[in-house]
This record gives structure tokens, sequence and C-alpha cells, in this order.
């Protein structure tokens, strides 16, 4: 249970429903309080709302039907006599393994898991609304028990996905351990702030890091939180490949494969290490896991660098992966995936950006520094390849770019943009 959760009282579920109101995403339909009620004022809900269902989120879960949809084609080439079990482990609504459940190929098993008994009553009117009542199993256990009864009984899940409100770091540790060798956990985490470095302290007691407020801090986020999950699973004799690490608005997401073995374990380490950057000049290195090697000087202002880790200073996408998601997501309809324009776009850039230097850079805060005006983007590219440098557009950020290009060059380039 997240520590600050009350259990939920006794309710006539029939009762309730007719109070809720009925809202379609992508091919489903939902029995949903509304979200306007429990707002914050702006996009952002509070935990107030009895059964928790934000449709901002339409683009995390749109994104996932994608990532295990490319995953369960994976599992069906190697393992077509076995059904992909999933774990939805915290469900709410139920929308997410519902909509699974229409999107994926059968037979698949999947299993709604949520703390809250009214949540577990909402999952099953929903799954009445949407004619598919037999086909996902109901739980209503914390689902760090269910997952560790899982895990020692070694009954694992090929998918699990968390999707708590705030940090996932304490349901990390059971769902590592109770998925298959080589399966998938899919993860998101809307503590930006202590990721992205805006509460470090924060960060140091949820994630065991150094936070890093630079200029590219989301990255940094994704990269932190991809670090605590290997090490996490290392001690279950398990290793992570990321095969897709996503930052939007709000929230990041990351899928990751777990395998198990020793040398993976090893090999996780090689991609520990640091990031080091500089508040002046933006400056940015990155040093594998002996911080004492570091320079704590900036080379170009000798200005004192910031640093940000230990942290996964490896690549961020499995590009076949990526690829395979992408072609998913062009065959499928705006209706079943009302977000496939933004998905598409940024399936698109993930494999230029994982062939980039860690971090990237802001344009607008470069040109902020510089007091000079912003070129557009076509522009900066243009003049960036023309020099020999390689470059891409990020999915983080709409005005940043990944290269590698040298911070003063990058600099010398907008100035010069500005004059034409
Ligand atoms: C952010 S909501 C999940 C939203 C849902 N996955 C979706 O896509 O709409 C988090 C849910 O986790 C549930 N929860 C919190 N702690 C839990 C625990 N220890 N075990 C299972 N469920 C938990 C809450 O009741 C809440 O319904
Ligand atoms: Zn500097």
């Amino acid at each position: 249970m997240q520590p600050d959760m009350e259990p939920d009282m006794e309710l006539d579920i029939d009762e309730i429903i007719k109070k809720l109101s009925v809202v379609q995403e992508g091919d489903l339909k939902l029995y949903t309080y509304s979200p306007d009620d429990f707002s914050d004022g702006g996009s952002m809900l509070t935990k107030s709302m009895p059964v928790f269902y934000n449709p901002i989120q339409e683009l995390n879960r749109s994104i996932t039907l994608i990532a295990y949809k490319a995953y369960q084609e994976e599992h069906m080439a190697n393992h077509p006599e076995v059904p992909l079990k999933i774990l939805d482990s915290m469900a709410a609504s139920g929308i997410r393994s519902l909509r699974l459940t229409l999107f994926l190929t059968k037979p698949h098993e999947i299993f709604a898991n949520d703390l809250s008994p009214l949540a577990l009553s909402l999952i099953r009117k929903n799954m009445e609304l949407n004619s598919i009542s037999t086909q996902i199993e109901t739980t209503n256990k914390d689902c760090n028990l269910l997952m560790s009864e899982w895990g020692t009984s070694h009954r694992f899940s090929h998918i699990i996905d968390l999707d708590p409100f705030g940090t996932p770091n304490y349901f990390i540790p059971n769902a590592v351990r109770s998925v298959s060798n080589g399966g998938l956990l899919g993860v998101t985490a809307t503590d930006t702030p202590v990721l992205f470095g805006v509460r470090p302290s924060a960060c140091l007691r949820k994630y065991n890091v150094t936070a890093l407020r630079s200029s590219f801090c989301k990255e940094v986020g994704l990269r932190i939180l991809l670090h605590y999950i290997a090490k996490q699973a290392h001690p279950w004799m398990r290793y992570i490949e990321p095969v897709m690490a996503l930052s939007f608005d709000h929230y990041v997401r990351v899928f990751v494969r777990i395998r198990k073995g020793k040398e993976g374990i090893t090999s996780n380490f090689k991609n520990f290490g640091y990031i080091l950057w500089c508040p002046h000049c933006d400056w940015r290195d990155s040093i594998h896991l002996n911080i004492f090697d570091a320079n704590s000087q900036c080379p170009l202002c000798h200005s004192k660098v910031k640093f940000g880790g230990p942290l996964w200073i490896g690549k961020l996408h499995e590009n076949d992966f990526v690829l395979k998601c992408s072609e998913i997501a062009e065959n499928c309809t705006k209706q079943t995936i009302p977000s496939k324009k933004r998905i598409v776009k940024t399936l698109n850039y993930l494999p230029h950006e994982n062939q980039m230097p860690l971090g990237y850079f802001n344009i607008h805060k470069i040109c902020d520094r510089l007091q000079i005006s912003v070129s557009s983007m076509e522009k900066i590219e243009r003049a960036i390849i023309a020099e020999g440098f390689n470059y891409s557009r990020t999915h983080i950020e709409p005005h940043a770019i990944k290269s590698n290009i040298d911070i003063p060059s990058l600099s010398r380039i907008l100035h010069a943009l500005t004059k034409e």
C-alpha cells in the first residue's frame, strides 16, 4: 500500500455507478468519476479521486498497448504455445487491462489488480460495459504482496505494469523478481520534480543518487530511474536491458527487459556512471563509475562543474524494438490509438536519438543565455550537418537537439544564423 493511502469504505457499486459518467478512450467505454471534480486547477489530478482515471494519460496507455503488442509478437515467435501473461498491478478503473484485452492477439492472460476494493468493483462493471466479462482475472491485493508471492512460487509474468501515483520506487524490488526471464517491465514515474533534480534530497532518499538539475534534466531523470531498476534487479541475479525510455509532459515511462545471469549484471555496471555539467556554459560529459576520476572544473570556462549519479549512461532504447513499435503504431487507427500522431512522431525520433551522445541541447535556453534570437530548427539542423557534426531531434523537448557538437561550435552556429 502506498504509505499515505486510506483503505476504502464498504460501498454499493450499483449505487455508485449511477453517479458516474461514461467516457470513451480508444475502443473502450469506461465508467469513471469526472476528472474535472478532482483536478488541482491544471492538468494534474489529486489523489482524492475515489478510483483514479486521468484522461491525459491516454498517451501513456496507448504507447503501452503498442509496446506490449511488440513484445507479444516476439513472445509468440519464440513460445507460440504459451499465452502471454500480463499483470496490470495497479489497474484503478481497469482501463489499461481492458484496452489491452481488446488490442492484443488472443489468447492472453491479463490480471487486473488493485488494492482498492472500490477499484475492483469498478473494473468488473467496466468489463460488463464492454462485454468482456470473462477475459480478465481480477485481484484485490497489495501488488507488492502479489508480486512477491508470484516470484516466490515461480509463477512469473511475461509483462508487469507499474503505474503508481508518484514514485514507483517501493514497487520495483518485487516487480523485477516476478517478471519471467526475458520478460518486460513497464514503469511510470510521476515524481518528476524528484527525478529532474528540483528536489535533490528527495532524490537521494528515494533513488539513492545525487540528482542533477541540468539543462537536459528530463533525460537525466530517465537515467536515474533505469539505474534504480537495474540495482534492484541485481540481488535477484537479474539485469536490465532498456527497450524504450520516454519522457512526456508530467511523467516518465520506461520499458525494460529483465533477464537472468551474472554476466548481464556485470555488463549493467558498464552502463553505470556519472554525468558532469557546467551550469555556467552548458558543457557536459559522462564518466564510468569512478567519480574521483572526474575534473571538478569545467575545461571550457573553469567554473565548478556539478555532477549527478550514479545513473544509467548506456543506451535508452533498443532500435529493433522501437522499429517494431513504429510498424504497429502506423497500422493502428486513430480510433484505437487516439494519440497515434504523437506516438508515431515520438517513435520516429528514438532510433536517431539513440545514436547520439548523452544529453541534449535546449536551443531556447542556449539562445537566452547568449541573448540572441532563435533560428528555425531546420536552419540549425542544416548548419550543424554542414559542419560535419551529427544531429537528431529528441522526443523529450520540442526545441532541443542531440548532437556530437561541442557547445562553443553550437554557440557560434547559433550566433551566425541570427545574422543571416
Ligand atoms: C495512478 S493509479 C493507476 C492508473 C491506471 N493504471 C490507469 O492507467 O488509469 C494508481 C492505482 O494504484 C493503486 N494502488 C496503490 N497502492 C497499491 C498497492 N500497494 N497495490 C495495488 N494497488 C495499489 C491505487 O488504488 C490506484 O488505483
Ligand atoms: Zn563551463
